[in-house]
């Protein structure tokens, strides 16, 4: 049956008005990217259905106790393969101008590479089709994390070079289906991760370790491999199809503020910027990683060969953050720990990491989960789009941020459906955000083109399963109803306000 749309009537709750007299007049740039976003694995589901192959995460959270707090996987949780039409139904009367979802490697390839499995070919043709329809554009990433198992088992996937061909193939094959109709490509989520799924397995249980194992090489080698399968991609694009739409990767960092006015701590904050967001920032601004890279992890690090740094200098259009929030951090005595420590994105074993302190760049509400990310930082993300785009790499012409977002409590917390739908902690720090996002443009004079809100709905989120929820509209796990929250209400109402795309 054709959806309908299923919602209050009136969008705009007058208590969720935007009352931040700084902004009161003020309005985005013309042209202003704004949506949800989401991923595969995370929102699918139907992840034994028409033809797609396992991926790592299948792996993960089937067989590898303890990975995912909850014992819940992907398997069906919002079943977005099968509900899509219902959700674009939805963003389209909400009116959300942007949907930033990824495509499943394994459901195109099941095996990574080879034989195309054609009914997962059709539901993205499908896919593709209805939001061409409801004129809701795609910002749509090629990988986000659900590498194809069976390149795992065979050579244990971003860890070898041989990915990067089998990528390549995969991502040409999407890029020069959907082209026309997708106006900005994401190569790669998050590369600063690309590692993490292998940090967890133990070694030689599930899987040989390939002479490398879980550990500190992994990390440098999987982010190796997903820069040179980017800029290839990258590059073959822009010829290819000319000044047709953009590309990019998403980085995955947050604002670092130094605990002290010590250059120590100064110290600090730049090399952990170097190894959040240098690592992948120096070889597309500059042609190879930072310096500080390179002397603190030797030869752990991989190198790359001239015709390499030629390929990746210049290879992405904007650059693309996904930033939750800031930390104050400080120094420490044992820089080497940055190095042999296998956990993701390398950074916070290069610095003391304090959380945010209540005096410090604009606290808002946080999260319950005893996790530091989840504090809301809005000051914070002002100061980063600064930093990226005037400190860090001034050669970026743009930025977008593609993803920024809250997770309420667990579930169990909630007594009812009022209680999980009035979520006004989260509608507080997207509003904070958007406030800071705004005067980054008008104030500070950042070029920033885009903010992306993670997620459209509760989903599976990774080692957390469906215990932390991050949507805009609440996912009844059991009958699969979707219910907007304030916090949706209140991004709408936000952006009819200050102008952006409507
Ligand atoms: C970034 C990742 O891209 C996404 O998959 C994840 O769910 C969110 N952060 C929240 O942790």
């Amino acid at each position: 049956p054709e959806p309908s749309y299923v919602g209050p009537d009136s969008l705009f709750h007058p208590l969720l008005a935007s009352s931040n007299p700084e902004i009161a007049n003020a309005k985005l740039p013309a042209n202003f990217a704004w949506g949800l976003s989401s991923s595969a694995y995370q929102i699918e589901g139907a992840a034994k259905d028409e033809g797609r192959g396992p991926s790592i995460w299948d792996l993960l959270s089937h067989r590898v106790p303890g990975q995912v707090v909850d014992d819940t996987n992907g398997d069906i949780l919002g079943q977005h393969y099968y509900l899509y039409k219902q959700d674009f139904a939805r963003l389209q009367k909400l009116g959300t101008p942007w949907f930033s979802p990824s495509i499943s490697w394994p459901r195109i390839f099941p095996f990574g590479s080879g034989p195309i499995n054609e009914a997962g070919l059709k539901h993205y043709d499908d896919v593709i089709a209805e939001l061409v329809k409801l004129g809701i554009k795609p910002a749509l990433s090629l990988f986000h994390w659900d590498t194809p198992l069976a390149l795992f088992n065979e050579y244990g996937g971003w860890t070898n070079p041989k990915i990067i061909d089998d990528y390549v193939n995969y991502a040409k094959f999407i890029i020069s289906r959907y082209d026309e109709h997708v106006p900005v490509w994401f190569t790669i989520n998050e590369p600063q991760y690309c590692n993490w799924q292998y940090s967890y397995y133990p070694a030689g249980e599930y899987y040989p370790s390939y002479g490398i194992g879980p550990g500190a090489k992994a990390r440098w080698l999987c982010g190796h491999h997903t820069l040179l399968a980017h800029a290839k991609v990258a590059k073959w694009y822009k010829e290819e199809f000319k000044g047709k739409g953009r590309i990019t990767f998403k980085n995955s960092g947050n604002y670092f503020e130094a605990n002290s006015t010590s250059t120590e701590d100064a110290a600090a904050v730049s090399r952990a910027y170097d190894f959040v967001l240098g690592w992948f920032g120096g070889p597309w601004t500059d042609g190879d990683y930072p310096q500080s890279l390179k002397d603190t992890l030797g030869d752990l690090l991989p190198t790359f060969t001239e015709k390499e740094k030629k390929l990746i200098k210049g290879s992405c259009d904007f650059y693309a953050i996904d930033a939750y929030t800031g930390y104050y951090v400080g120094a420490i005595n044992d820089v080497q720990a940055c190095a042999t420590n296998s956990s993701a994105g390398g950074w916070p074993e290069c610095v003391s990491q304090s959380s945010v302190t209540p005096d410090g760049f604009g606290v808002g509400p946080s999260g319950d989960l005893g996790v530091t990310w989840l504090k809301s930082t809005p000051g914070g993300i002002r100061s980063f789009l600064k930093t990226i785009t005037k400190d860090l790499f001034p050669a970026v012409p743009d930025i977008m941020v593609t993803e920024f977002g809250f997770a309420e409590p667990f579930e169990s917390e909630y007594t009812n459906i009022q209680d999980a739908t009035w979520d006004l902690r989260r509608a507080d720090y997207i509003q904070g955000y958007l406030d800071n996002i705004l005067l980054a443009a008008t104030e500070d004079k950042v070029n920033v083109t885009g903010a992306f809100i993670w997620s459209i709905f509760d989903n599976f989120e990774w080692g957390s399963g469906a215990a932390v929820r991050f949507g805009v509209q609440y996912l009844n796990y059991t009958s699969l109803e979707r219910t907007p929250k304030a916090s949706l209400f209140q991004t709408l109402n936000w952006f009819k306000t200050h102008g952006g795309e409507f």
